[in-house]
């Protein structure tokens, strides 16, 4: 296997995403979760050959999609899936919010776990239902878990839905089969439905990985599984991605979605997903490479640099989460940004717990970090 390059910065600057015009010319971007890598070969194929004959209609029910998921997700992580019980929708946000407002009256509580993937909290607001947060717990080395106690006590304090951010992001943590199992169980003691996002999931390390609904015959009756290949295949302009589900009745709840949840995906995206799953592994496999790298490398080059940040490698997604409390800044991102002109995500909209951090999106090339993190020290160290 090899490493994948990154597109110079030249050309990355030509890029029309929010990502590349969304700041000033002399910013170097590192917020949005997108890629600097070129798309997966295969998949440029598809699409060219699409638009070259004007094949870019209405999409509609595709078969493919979700008998390539379904084999995708048996290769990769034995779990298996009815391809009946895969449906389309525009991409995760769209899924995650539909799906709320299909199982959720206005005022329901749903749980998160903060410092989560900051749009949670917008979906959750989109389908006026109401937050319950529960932190994860932080340890010395980095590690963050689940708090199981105050878990069951939001559950039994009346939560409709427990929205699971699996891997989580930011912090990267990959939930093992036996604390998946025990989520299941007490969803099923309180009668909460569990929504497993799991967007970065083919972006994990190792083979730790575990679908929610591949966990117990339990997992498959409380929950609901939203994703895409978007985050891995780096197609988050195509919109596209899907709604699993894994019993029968779960799946006829979900018959209360709007008909036209799986129209409003994109034929674009649908089919470069399609081409993803069965022929993008290769290429998946050589990112994960330079992304393992590059994790090393900001280590290393916060530890020279910016020695007081705490970094802790993750075993899943492309972004670091990056403790700069030592350095005393009230919001760390904004002053990087207008005194180092390099743009992160600013941790406190991830919760609470994400005051005083930032997060860094390492899918990009070493000379693009290099940059970064000499720009964030001279900042924090002047
Ligand atoms: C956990 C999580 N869910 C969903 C999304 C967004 O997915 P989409 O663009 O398909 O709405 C992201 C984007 O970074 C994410 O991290």
């Amino acid at each position: 296997m090899s490493d994948i390059q990154a597109d110079s910065l030249e050309q990355l600057r030509l890029r029309r995403s929010a990502k590349w015009r969304g700041f000033d010319s002399d910013v170097l971007p590192l917020p949005v979760a997108e890629m600097d890598f070129p798309i997966a070969e295969p998949i440029k194929r598809v699409l060219i050959d699409m638009i070259e004959r004007s094949d870019v209609g209405y999409g509609g029910i595709i078969p493919e999609f979700a008998i390539a998921f379904s084999k995708y997700a048996h290769d990769m992580w034995d779990w298996d899936i009815d391809p009946e019980q895969v449906r389309l929708a525009t991409d995760v946000g769209v899924a995650g919010v539909e799906v709320l407002r299909a199982i959720c009256w206005p005022s329901d509580k749903v749980v998160i776990n903060s410092p989560v993937y900051h749009n949670f909290y917008n979906w959750i607001k989109e389908a006026h239902c109401d937050v319950v947060d529960v932190p994860l717990l932080n340890d010395s080395n980095g590690t963050w878990t689940l708090d199981f106690v105050a878990l069951e006590k939001a559950f039994a304090d009346g939560a409709k839905v427990y929205l699971m951010c699996s891997p989580h992001n930011p912090v990267g943590t990959v939930f093992s089969r036996e604390e998946q199992s025990r989520i299941a169980n007490l969803a099923k003691k309180y009668n909460v439905v569990v929504i497993s996002d799991e967007i970065h999931a083919p972006l994990t390390f190792d083979n730790s990985f575990v679908p929610f609904l591949a966990v117990s015959d339990v997992a498959r009756e409380v929950g609901i599984c939203i994703t895409a290949a978007s985050k891995s295949w780096n197609l988050a302009g195509l919109k596209c991605a899907q709604i699993v589900t894994g019993s029968l009745d779960m799946k006829a709840r979900l018959d209360a979605l709007p008909i036209s949840v799986p129209w409003r995906a994109s034929i674009l995206g649908a089919w470069a997903s399609t081409v993803a799953y069965n022929e993008g592994r290769e290429w998946l496999a050589d990112v994960m490479n330079s992304l393992s790298d590059n994790r090393a490398f900001i280590k290393n080059q916060l530890a020279i640099h910016v020695p007081k940040a705490r970094y802790f490698i993750s075993n899943s997604t492309y972004l670091a989460w990056i403790d700069l409390s030592a350095y005393g800044i009230e919001d760390p991102a904004k002053v990087i940004l207008e005194k180092g002109r390099v743009a992160f995500n600013n941790g406190a909209d991830f919760g609470p717990a994400g005051e005083n951090h930032i997060r860094l999106n390492f899918a990009t090339s070493q000379e693009i970090l290099a940059e970064a993190i000499q720009r964030m020290a001279s900042v924090l160290e002047a």
